[in-house]
């Protein structure tokens, strides 16, 4: 099964993703685990002090060391490991896509360190594998980016979804790489607006077809860098 930890200086933004998400039916489903982590737990003082001031000036504060590599090292100490996937989330990471969806729901352990402030000390990144990004744009912490990833994650391991492998291969970066084609659903007509005439016909191969050559239009026209 495979196992998430999150670790965050804000762990009651996880409240609604954990409770209400995909990544609830998935924990419901004993496909995963999940567990938000309180960074301050393994803050430094009497008052738990997780960051500092950045050597050489400039604004805001950075997050320290010490913290980060007590609650990295205490995820990683469950016996699991040495194959543990440690992701920082950063602006400056390797943009996340569908393939490395894929290939993080084929772990067994996956930590998800969340940045704040104005990030981390440069030398806590050695505790990472992988440094990943979800878009080219500057969040206020690593949360979003974290719950992001790992609803991409555990909504592709077994059983968690309905209709099972079918229901994401045929999805946008699914096994053709491209978009999904449209999709449409009662009624057949609205506003002038019609279902066109072949999802009504009941012909699989002609929707199959039509399907394929939807995707392949949409993708040029609105995702030309997916293709070729
Ligand atoms: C305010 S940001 C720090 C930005 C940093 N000073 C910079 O200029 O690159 C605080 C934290 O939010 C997270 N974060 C912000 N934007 C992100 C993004 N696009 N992808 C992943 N994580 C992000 C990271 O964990 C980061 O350490």
């Amino acid at each position: 099964m495979l196992k998430i930890d999150i670790i965050s200086v804000q762990p009651q933004m996880f409240r609604g993703f954990l409770e209400e998400s995909i990544a609830a039916r998935a924990v419901k489903k004993g496909a995963c685990e999940i567990n938000i982590v309180d960074l301050r737990e393994f803050g430094e003082g009497r008052w738990r002090k997780v960051d500092d001031k950045p050597y050489g000036g400039g604004p805001g504060m950075l997050m320290k060391c010490g913290p980060w590599f007590a609650a990295v090292e205490s995820c990683l100490s469950d016996g699991l490991d040495g194959r543990a996937r440690v992701v920082m989330t950063s602006p400056a990471g390797r943009k996340f896509t569908q393939r490395d969806a894929e290939a993080f729901a084929k772990e067994r352990h996956i930590v998800f360190m969340c940045g704040h402030y104005e990030g981390f000390d440069a030398r806590i990144e050695t505790l990472a594998t992988d440094m990943y990004s979800v878009g080219d744009f500057v969040m206020t912490g690593g949360e979003l980016a974290a719950a992001a990833m790992t609803d991409a994650i555990v909504r592709l391991l077994p059983g968690v979804l309905g209709g099972g492998p079918a229901a994401t291969a045929s999805e946008s970066f699914g096994a053709g790489g491209g978009l999904e084609a449209p999709q449409y659903t009662h009624p057949p007509e609205f506003r002038g607006m019609k279902v066109p005439e072949v999802l009504l016909s009941g012909d699989h191969r002609k929707i199959e077809a039509w399907k394929r050559s939807e995707s392949s239009r949409l993708t040029a026209e609105l995702r030309p860098d997916l293709k070729g």
